[in-house]
């Protein structure tokens, strides 16, 4: 409304100049936003400096937040009011009226004001956005297997991290293709723990990564999951077929080698007694006489 120029203006380049003012001013004046993290010193930077050549007994200056509460009021350069969650925490320049905060906490974050008084009429009022934010911590992931089979592995990931503001959002990937992490929040003093779930089929390796982001800043971390293969037998049975046959051959061929040490020398040993069998052979040759004699007989009886 103060842009309205108060008198009509001559010309159209007047006119855009002021327009142009105006929208300048506009935007500041939205835009101005100052960020801090919890525990930090922040300074926020008020509409007007007093001169120097001026007495600060004309001057009545003071900082709200949220419209209502007074954070702390000067009036002729003396400290009359200080709000007390920022007691001891907070100082006012009395000259340039910038607000510190020191440390910051996050119950500061939000709009705060700053009112300038000259002479009991309003000199300048301008808003700041203080926007508070506190680190998370390093996103934590774990696995559990829930059920697992040869061909695939189902596994609960969750991917935690606390201690942080303001409320974040949870994302990740898998193998670099983005994927939805069921969250879940709690609070507590104002600080945030945020746990996502996930239930994957896991059939090959996997890169999980997960990020946790507030207010344009972000924590990721990533796990490379190894498939896993609890089923024994079907997978790896070439090895172990190839270990268990080439067992076998080689015992029975250390058995081959024991027996044929045990046994050998006793067959070689009956070829040194051979002459004895010949005897043997030969008197038994020796017996069949009879059988000629028997022949002779028939043919004698003929
Ligand atoms: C502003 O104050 C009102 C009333 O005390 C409260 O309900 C509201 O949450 C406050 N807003 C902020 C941003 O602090
Ligand atoms: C501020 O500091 C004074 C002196 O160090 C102490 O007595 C007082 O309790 C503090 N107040 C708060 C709100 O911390
Ligand atoms: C912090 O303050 C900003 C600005 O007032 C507001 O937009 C935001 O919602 C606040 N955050 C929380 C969690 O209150
Ligand atoms: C991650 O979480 C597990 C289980 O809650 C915990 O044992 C481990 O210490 C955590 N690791 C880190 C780095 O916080
Ligand atoms: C998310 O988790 C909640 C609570 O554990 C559960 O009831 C819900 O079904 C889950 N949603 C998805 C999409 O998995
Ligand atoms: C948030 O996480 C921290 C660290 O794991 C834990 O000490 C704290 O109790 C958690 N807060 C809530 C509300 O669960
Ligand atoms: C995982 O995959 C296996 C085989 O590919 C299938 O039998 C099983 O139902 C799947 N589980 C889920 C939760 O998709
Ligand atoms: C997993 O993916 C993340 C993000 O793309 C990458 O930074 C990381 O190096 C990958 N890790 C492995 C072990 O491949």
């Amino acid at each position: 409304m103060g842009c309205l120029p108060a008198a009509p203006l001559r010309t159209w380049l007047g006119l855009g100049l002021f327009a142009l003012l105006c929208l300048g001013l506009g935007q500041a004046r939205e835009k101005r936003v100052v960020k801090s993290k919890v525990g930090e010193k922040v300074s926020l930077p008020c509409c007007r400096e007093i001169p120097r050549s001026e007495s600060l007994q004309n001057y009545r200056a003071y900082w709200q937040k949220n419209v209502t509460d007074v954070v702390l009021a000067y009036s002729d350069g003396e400290r009359i009011r200080i709000h007390e969650r920022y007691r001891n925490r907070t100082e006012m320049d009395p000259w340039d009226l910038i607000l510190w905060i020191s440390p910051v906490e996050i119950l500061d974050n939000g709009t705060y004001q700053c009112v300038v008084q000259h002479n009991s009429v309003v000199a300048c009022d301008e808003r700041v956005t203080l926007l508070v934010t506190a680190d998370f911590s390093e996103p934590n992931i774990t696995t559990k297997v829930s059920t697992s089979s040869c061909e695939s592995t189902e596994m609960v990931i969750v991917c935690s991290s606390h201690g942080g503001f303001p409320k974040p959002k949870i994302s990740g990937a898998l193998n670099n293709v983005p994927v939805e992490w069921n969250a879940s929040w709690v609070s507590e003093f104002s600080l945030y723990n945020v746990t996502g779930t996930l239930v994957l089929n896991m059939t090959s390796d996997v890169n999980v990564t997960c990020s946790v982001e507030y207010d344009s800043l972000a924590k990721s971390s990533s796990l490379l999951l190894k498939k896993t293969n609890d089923c024994v037998v079907p997978p790896v049975p070439p090895s172990y077929n190839v270990i268990t046959a080439s067992s076998i051959v080689l015992i029975i061929f250390i058995l081959a080698i024991i027996l044929a040490t045990r046994y050998l020398p006793r067959r070689v040993c009956p070829h040194c007694c051979k002459p004895q069998d010949l005897v043997e052979e030969d008197m038994k040759e020796g017996t069949k006489p009879p059988v000629s004699s028997k022949v002779t007989s028939e043919t004698s009886s003929v």
